[in-house]
């Protein structure tokens, strides 16, 4: 186990999620690596009282968003907000919640940006120097990126970004037969001045920062202080193009910027400062807390390398990262998704055919804390709703909330005398909350779902083997004792399946909102004899086995 912050006296905890590019929409893999564990984690610590920020924002520069633009000859402003706006509605549909929800093209980053580059530059880590780019003579500009489209090296694959091959996902060395992905026509090769970060410089406090965080994940440490021993390039942080945050203090303003992952992730801090209101203030905040970046394991070298680099290069103002949960890709139906090959589902696809908790469910239980790519398949989705959200818990919610309603005109009954049984039972209850929260404070999500399933089915099997409708008006025990499982139960499910929580703790009457509950409450026996319940209503809806033979159908037709 990395670490628990239960145990922690640093009461606030900065959660940042990987941000998105504002170039497309929010898909079932960017969710499982990164936006759901995030945001399983915030809830938890809220529910278990910490001050938490959870800090996103979109990622609003590099060429992918230029090339679109000049291609739909729209501003790019325009493009990024509509991206922002979209993405922002997307989470909150399955729930995902941000403290803030910011852009990288926002005025506080731009400044943030900025300000970080003037000390270091004043600090000697930065240089300039000559590098040669592809220039296209018809557009009249350099080509950096995608800007440049080819064949790739290690494939063969034509029309492929000199950046990024879609076909084989590796990063070319040297495209072949380069184009201006603008015009078309063969580039030429032209000097231009860049800035370059000393990251080589950082080789020993980097080592040190990773040897010494004992809470970073042991595998990605592994090959990232590899990457140290085969030697750090410096790395150069502008592009010379006109959509980024410009350069200050420099005579060449025009088409000179910064590059997106120079800035994006310095937009962590400026989402604070945006939040708190004030530069000094959130400097405060960002040190006196945790801090969590989470993301998937695409990004290692950014966060594990630059990010600590930038932080130390700028005498430490801000915290270091103390966790990066990094996870792997997801698959589905055993492939890699793709959006060019539409081996893909939507966010908004998904959550328009089935309950966004569905999602959160499944997607939770089979998310493991490590780099292994995980699968979606259809059919154990189907399986998990079916068989163990729905015939497990639900079953054990519905059951005891409407015997309640049958043979105690809706009022939770007095207990009798307890017999070993309910003993046994009640003991349960007040265990399971350390538990569940030890494993999601170390990030073992699928885990804790698990324990939660697994308290859901001694409840079953407890209320089967006390048999209550044999005798209802002796089962006031199994039905005391049983309801304030469900409390317990609605407790520990929050931070998974929201939505059906706010409709379970309608059902048990309880008026107060989930969130102002507590995590060290639910093994507390706190609903009273006496107490009204509330209307029932189905809790969810099973999948229907038609539903998912035309989802894979559809996926298998494309
Ligand atoms: O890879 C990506 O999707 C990037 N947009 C992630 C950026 S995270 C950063 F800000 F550090
Ligand atoms: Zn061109």
């Amino acid at each position: 186990m990395p670490f628990a912050v239960q145990n922690s006296n640093i009461e606030s905890v900065i959660i940042t999620s990987a941000l998105p590019y504002a170039n497309g929409e929010i898909h079932l893999g960017h969710i499982s690596s990164t936006y759901l564990p995030a945001d399983i984690f915030g809830r938890y610590l809220k529910l278990d009282g910490k001050e938490v920020y959870h800090l996103c924002a979109s990622d609003d520069f590099g060429t992918p968003v230029l090339i679109e633009t000049e291609k739909k000859k729209i501003k790019p402003e325009e493009y990024v907000k509509y991206w922002h706006d979209k993405d922002l509605e997307d989470f909150k549909s399955i729930g995902i919640i941000f403290d803030s929800f910011s852009q990288t093209s926002s005025r506080t980053n731009i400044h943030f940006v900025q300000y970080v580059f003037n000390v270091l530059k004043n600090r000697g880590l930065i240089h300039e120097k000559q590098v040669i780019q592809y220039y296209c003579e018809k557009d009249l500009k350099f080509l950096p990126d995608r800007y440049v489209v080819g064949r790739c090296p290690y494939c063969d694959a034509t029309d492929q970004y000199s950046d990024l091959c879609e076909k084989c996902g590796r990063i070319p060395d040297k495209i072949l037969d380069p184009k201006c992905a603008i015009c078309g026509i063969e580039p030429v090769k032209k000097e231009t001045n860049h800035y370059f970060f000393k990251l080589s410089n950082f080789e020993n406090e980097l080592e040190k920062w990773l040897n010494e965080n004992m809470l970073l994940q042991q595998d990605v440490k592994k090959y990232v202080l590899n990457w140290i021993v085969e030697g750090l390039q410096d790395w150069d942080i502008t592009r010379d193009i006109s959509w980024g945050v410009p350069i200050p203090n420099t005579n060449e303003k025009k088409d000179k910027v910064f590059y997106g992952w120079f800035d994006n992730h310095l937009c962590y801090i400026s989402c604070l400062i945006e939040l708190v209101g004030d530069i000094q203030r959130a400097k405060e905040k960002w040190n006196d807390s945790k801090i969590y970046h989470f993301i998937g394991k695409d990004i290692v070298y950014h966060h594990y390398l630059f990010l600590p680099a930038i932080r130390i290069g700028i005498n430490k103002e801000y915290r270091l990262p103390d966790l990066i949960p990094t996870r792997g890709h997801l698959m589905l139906q055993n492939h890699k998704i793709s959006k060019s090959r539409n081996w893909y589902i939507g966010l908004r696809a998904f959550v328009d055919l089935f309950e966004p908790d569905y999602l959160r469910f499944y997607i939770a239980s089979i998310c493991n804390y490590s780099q292994d790519d995980i699968n979606f398949d259809w059919n154990s989705f189907e399986e998990k709703i079916n068989n163990e959200l729905i015939a497990n818990i639900g079953n054990f919610i519905n059951r005891t909330l409407t015997f309640i309603k049958k043979y105690f005109d809706n009022k939770i009954p007095r207990p009798e005398e307890y017999d070993d049984e309910d003993k046994k039972s009640l003991e349960e209850i007040g265990n399971i909350g350390k538990i569940v929260g030890g494993l999601i404070a170390s990030n073992e999500i699928d885990k804790a779902l698990k324990s939660i399933l697994n308290f859901s089915s001694i409840f079953n099997q407890y209320f089967q083997k006390k048999e209550p409708w044999k005798y209802p008006q002796g089962s006031g025990s199994t039905l005391f004792v049983s309801i304030n499982a469900v409390r317990s139960l609605s407790l520990l499910l929050e931070p998974f399946i929201p939505f059906s929580v706010e409709k379970i703790w309608k059902q048990l009457g309880l008026q107060d909102n989930i969130h102002e509950q507590r995590w060290n409450t639910i093994g507390e026996i706190s609903l009273n004899p006496g107490d009204k319940l509330g209307d029932i209503e189905p809790l969810f809806k099973k999948v229907e086995s038609d539903n998912i033979k035309e989802q894979i159908n559809k996926l298998n037709d494309r």
